[in-house]
């Protein structure tokens, strides 16, 4: 009998999309369940993105595309990047994919030789961990725990690097914490990578449009240019524009990455399908009041749930500036039941929850985090204060 290669005993199915399906089989079974599970921004693109896909269907050419992008979209994301400060880079300098996932798992395939090391605070965004796994990485991994607000430090930062790994990858804004570092911290940290030139520096950065308090977006080539030679931006559609299945994710960085990225294109995907390509266009080109109404609402959210955090006794939970996730440590719940529910772990913690109160979240051992569990407070509004009451009510049954 032939066996899968060996690579599939190391690869998992994303430990996210577990708990958004078992919340969603409740719901079908009748279950009245409120979801703070899957990371999706729950609003939908403007009109105009819809106006730009009908027009492209009109005068679909049906042809194969360009493996790094078309030159519109590519355009389209030189300007948009250049909103962040990461202007003067030419088209060669960016390529495309199915989602920042992809374009993550491509750069992984780029730049990792099996046994390279891939550098990452925890808590982490779990495909770093599975990507790390499938291409036989290894993992060095920086523990951030809540008593250090889930940032990692210019000295750990440091002392990992002095390893040199092949792969830095940096989260900022984070998921699943929704930690956002401030100017002054990341010219700390930059002022760290720039002493060490063996490793690649990946900025994950696909939550750039959703900060809050004021405290801005901020990139490690911003105070340190000279490591544009080594660092890639990488950012998406999916939670700036709603657009999550619309699967459009981008790169920006050396030429010769960009290089690299478009020939794994060339033969995995060959191309952004048109259609798709002409609303990604849209987005990035058109009115941009949604992203910035969006953030709005969500730094409101995040005020509301933090309201409900700080009340729990016992839960430590800092005060996230990005994103639309909260990620407080339960640990003091450890060891207590729920009337005949066990709760001796993470996962214990979240079953109970859903199974006592209909509320779904992730376990943070998801994330590399077992002391805690990721709320995502996108769902309607009308049924945030709901979920977060029955949020409360379940910790204050805890015997
Ligand atoms: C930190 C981070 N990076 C990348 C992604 C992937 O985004 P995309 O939908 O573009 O694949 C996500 C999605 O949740 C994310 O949270």
């Amino acid at each position: 009998m032939p066996q899968l290669a060996r690579r599939m005993g190391r690869a998992k199915p994303s430990a996210i999309m577990a708990v958004a399906e078992k919340a969603k089989a409740l719901k079908a079974a009748g279950r009245d369940i409120i979801s703070f599970s899957i990371g999706v921004p729950n609003f939908l693109p403007g009109p105009h993105v819809y106006a730009a896909v009908r027009e492209a269907l009109d005068k679909d050419s049906g042809q194969y595309g360009s493996n790094r992008g078309s030159d519109a979209l590519l355009d389209a994301f030189l300007k948009h990047a250049e909103a962040v400060g990461l202007g003067g880079y030419a088209r060669k300098n960016v390529s495309t994919g199915i989602g920042a996932k992809h374009v993550l798992y491509n750069l992984a395939e780029a730049l990792l030789d099996e046994g390279d090391t891939i550098a990452y605070a925890v808590p982490y965004w779990t495909t770093y961990a599975d990507i790390a796994d499938i291409c036989n990485a290894k993992r060095l991994e920086l523990p951030c725990p809540a008593s250090q607000n889930y940032k990692l430090t210019p000295a750990q930062l440091d002392a990992a690097l002095a390893t040199k790994p092949k792969i830095f990858v940096f989260n900022n804004p984070n998921n699943p914490t929704g930690m956002a570092y401030t100017q002054a911290e990341i010219e700390a940290l930059a002022a760290v990578v720039v002493k060490h030139p063996d490793t690649w520096i990946i900025c994950d950065d696909i939550y750039n449009r959703m900060v809050f308090d004021g405290i801005g977006y901020h990139n490690f080539m911003h105070s340190q240019p000279s490591l544009r030679d080594r660092t890639v931006f990488v950012d998406s559609l999916s939670k700036t524009y709603g657009m999550p299945g619309w699967r459009v994710g981008f790169m920006l960085g050396p030429e010769t990455v960009a290089q690299a990225v478009t020939v794994l294109n060339s033969n995995h995907i060959t191309n952004i399908p048109e259609v798709i390509t002409a609303a990604a266009v849209a987005a990035l080109t058109g009115p941009q009041d949604i992203p910035a109404r969006k953030c709005a609402e969500f730094q409101a959210k995040r005020d509301q749930v933090m309201a409900v955090m700080d009340a729990i006794p016992g839960l430590v939970c800092p005060k996230p500036e990005g994103a639309f996730y909260v990620f407080p440590d339960v640990s003091f719940a450890f060891g207590k039941r729920h009337g005949d529910l066990a709760i001796g772990n993470d996962v214990e913690l979240c079953n109970a929850l859903l199974e006592a109160k209909g509320v779904a979240c992730v376990p943070g051992s998801a994330f590399g985090a077992p002391r805690a569990l990721r709320i995502s407070y996108t769902c309607p509004t009308a049924q945030l204060p709901e979920g977060l009451r029955r949020f409360q009510e379940f910790f204050a049954e805890l015997q």
